[in-house]
């Protein structure tokens, strides 16, 4: 059975103390996980370290970086790389999200490159996709979030995508309180399902993760969850509140 995700992605957001006291409140609502949930804080880079050692002893509880470099090592002041991501013991990698894309140019390429940089290292790509507005209006997300998809992961083998993580997020729904109704939700899920499942078959596509991200919160997420193709979410606002992220790791599945 595929893994069921509670992730939050904090952002830009929160003091160290701040993010310390919100995971030490959180950790609370991880004890009666079952062996096939998960939750994931994925926190700015110098909280790795301190939120990693928070987590010591728990078997369903995991640390994410934000992003990381297309390039191994080298003269690249002020990146991240893979390997320095695996020595502090980092599990998950944010790839793809869409203010990378947006902000920093992050193009399905150079995600390809990030992902096998981070494959190659042992370290668990989260791969976010999704569409704009004028995507969705037009009736064309399907073939936009597929192109996505192909040119970022399609090179993989069978073997790497086993138990992958994806994330789709619509950037209309994002930070916007606008969520995709749990109809439009499964709909794409099952689409992205159906993607995988012509080039790797349905034992690898239904290994995947299919994370939902979008105005996630305390009083959509059970129904959304719920969805068939829907394994959790990825959260960003309502993450950082303690009672509202605790409510929306208990509604996974
Ligand atoms: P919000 O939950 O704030 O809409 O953000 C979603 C997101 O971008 C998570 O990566």
């Amino acid at each position: 059975m595929r893994k069921q995700i509670a992730a939050a992605n904090w952002k830009m957001n929160l003091t160290l103390q701040q993010g310390e006291l919100l995971v030490e409140e959180l950790l609370k609502s991880t004890h009666d996980l079952n062996e096939n949930q998960q939750v994931v804080f994925a926190v700015p880079f110098p909280y790795l370290v301190n939120v990693k050692k928070m987590l010591a002893g728990n078997n369903h509880v995991f640390v994410a970086a934000q992003n990381c470099y297309n390039k191994v090592s080298g003269a690249y002041t002020g990146e991240v790389s893979a390997e320095i991501l695996k020595s502090i013991a980092v599990d998950y990698v944010v790839l793809g999200h869409s203010e990378r894309r947006e902000y920093f140019n992050e193009s399905n390429e150079m995600l390809a490159e990030k992902i096998n940089i981070c494959i190659e290292y042992g370290l668990k790509p989260i791969f976010c996709c999704g569409e704009a507005l004028e995507i969705r209006e037009a009736g064309t997300q399907n073939s936009f979030v597929e192109n996505q998809i192909k040119e970022s992961l399609f090179h993989l083998s069978a073997e790497q995508l086993f138990g992958f993580v994806i994330a789709y997020e619509p950037i209309w729904a994002i930070g916007t309180g606008k969520t995709a109704s749990s109809e439009q939700a499964q709909e794409i899920h099952a689409y992205i399902r159906s993607v995988l499942a012509s080039k790797y078959g349905n034992e690898v596509a239904d290994s995947i993760s299919i994370l939902y991200g979008g105005s996630v919160k305390a009083a959509n997420a059970k129904e959304i969850f719920g969805q068939p193709d829907v394994d959790g979410g990825l959260v960003g606002g309502a993450s950082l509140m303690a009672a509202e992220f605790a409510a929306i790791i208990k509604s996974l599945k």
